[in-house]
């Protein structure tokens, strides 16, 4: 029952289900060497726009384009500055423009080479430029091989929030290669090891152990553990995705701990990492679910526990705070007459059916649970 057992050997490729036909996720370990040859197989191009940030350009962005031109494929890197303060609709005509100058067509594909911001910006790009070009994802993240590369969602933030505007765009393969793991700070990781540790949280007990015990590797970017909990959240999130694409109910299960997320993350103004906030946000939802009586008991503490191991420590919310989160949930436009919906688990590898995927709380208890969060200090 070992379930990474399934991912050992050469079993390294997930189907996504799509509308457009499906696309195939490849994790492979040196498998960045190979990506002209699949390319040409999966997304023929006349031209190809390599798309990376300026951190991720000269590691490899740059060394993309120039295996493409050695295999004699005609690319182009665009670089833009790096951030998520950039994923912005002014990035987004600047590529485009740029892109128009360089004389590319309707027949060029994007290569998305960077984390979950270039993921998102270039898929932008390529829902809209000429209509819509076809795009390759090459996550050099953990958030963006285990999250942002897989479904199709693209698009860019603007003043009033992020991601608000921006387009489903399926990508015709997403290649991730662990070792590009090996040049990302530590604090990326783990903002990635936090959404690994939510898919076993909603899907698969024995993977939320196994991301426990392996804490220490894959914080460290150590290529064999990362390969295998990479093929094991694009296994479960290629699932989630494949039955929901255009998240009409089963795909919310992926929001498991970001409402309470969203609201710890805008709270702290940002400073506050998704992935911290997410952290602490499944530990509040799994508490809140065992006080409605959903969420078998004794689940938050071993969420507690898996998540300890990140190194975020527990969830400290100063006082004013507190009445700032729980108007950010009851304002938040999902919200309808004071109650907010809520994912909740059933036990540590399943969600509790609701209404749908989610949950009706009452505002009370949504307070009481921000209420029992200790303040600093
Ligand atoms: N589309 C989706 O479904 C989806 C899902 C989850 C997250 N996202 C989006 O993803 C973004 C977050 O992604 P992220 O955490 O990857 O952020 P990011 O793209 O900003 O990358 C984080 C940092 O690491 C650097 N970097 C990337 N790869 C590197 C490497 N291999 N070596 C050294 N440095 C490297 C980047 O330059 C950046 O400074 C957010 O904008 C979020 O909205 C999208
Ligand atoms: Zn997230």
């Amino acid at each position: 029952l070992n379930p990474f057992a399934s991912v050992s050997g050469s079993d390294s490729e997930v189907r996504v289900a799509s509308a457009g036909g499906g696309y195939p996720v490849l994790v492979e370990s040196s498998g960045l060497r190979r990506l002209p040859e699949l390319l040409l197989r999966y997304a023929p191009g006349h031209r190809y726009a390599v798309v990376s940030d300026d951190n991720v350009g000269p590691l490899y962005g740059r060394p993309a384009m120039d295996a493409c031109r050695r295999a004699g494929l005609a690319a182009d890197l665009f670089e833009f500055p790096a951030g998520e303060r950039h994923k912005t609709r002014e990035t987004w005509s600047a590529l485009t423009d740029r892109m128009l100058e360089a004389g590319l067509g309707r027949d060029c594909t994007v290569v998305a080479v960077g984390g979950g911001v270039t993921g998102d910006l270039a898929g932008f790009v390529a829902a809209t430029f000429m209509r819509g070009v076809p795009v390759v994802q090459v996550p050099t993240t953990l958030v963006a091989m285990v999250d942002a590369s897989i479904g199709g969602k693209t698009g860019v933030d603007t003043r009033a929030g992020k991601n608000l505007v921006g387009a489903f765009h399926a990508p015709r393969l997403v290649l991730a290669d662990p070792e590009a793991l090996g040049t990302l700070p530590e604090r990326e990781r783990a903002q990635g090891l936090v959404e690994a540790m939510k898919h076993g949280a909603i899907y698969d007990a024995l993977y939320l152990e196994e991301l426990v015990r392996e804490t220490v590797p894959l914080l460290a970017g150590e290529p064999g553990a990362s390969r295998a909990a990479v093929l094991r959240s694009v296994q479960i999130k290629a699932h989630v995705v494949g039955e929901d694409e255009l998240e009409g109910g089963f795909r919310q299960v992926l929001n498991f701990g970001h409402t309470y997320g969203h609201a710890l993350e805008t709270e702290s103004s940002y400073e506050m990492g998704h992935g911290q906030a997410v952290a602490w946000g499944m530990i509040l939802e799994a508490r809140l679910g065992e006080r409605m009586g959903i969420t078998h008991a004794g689940t938050a503490e071993r969420l507690e526990r898996a998540l300890a191991q990140v190194g975020f420590g527990s969830p400290r919310i100063p006082p004013g705070g507190r009445a700032r989160i729980v108007d950010l949930l009851l304002a938040d436009k999902k919200a309808r007459a004071g109650v907010v919906r809520f994912v909740l688990l059933r036990r540590v590898g399943e969600v509790a059916r609701g209404e749908g995927w989610s949950h009706a709380a009452p505002a009370n208890l949504v307070r009481e649970v921000v209420d029992q969060v200790p303040a600093p200090g």
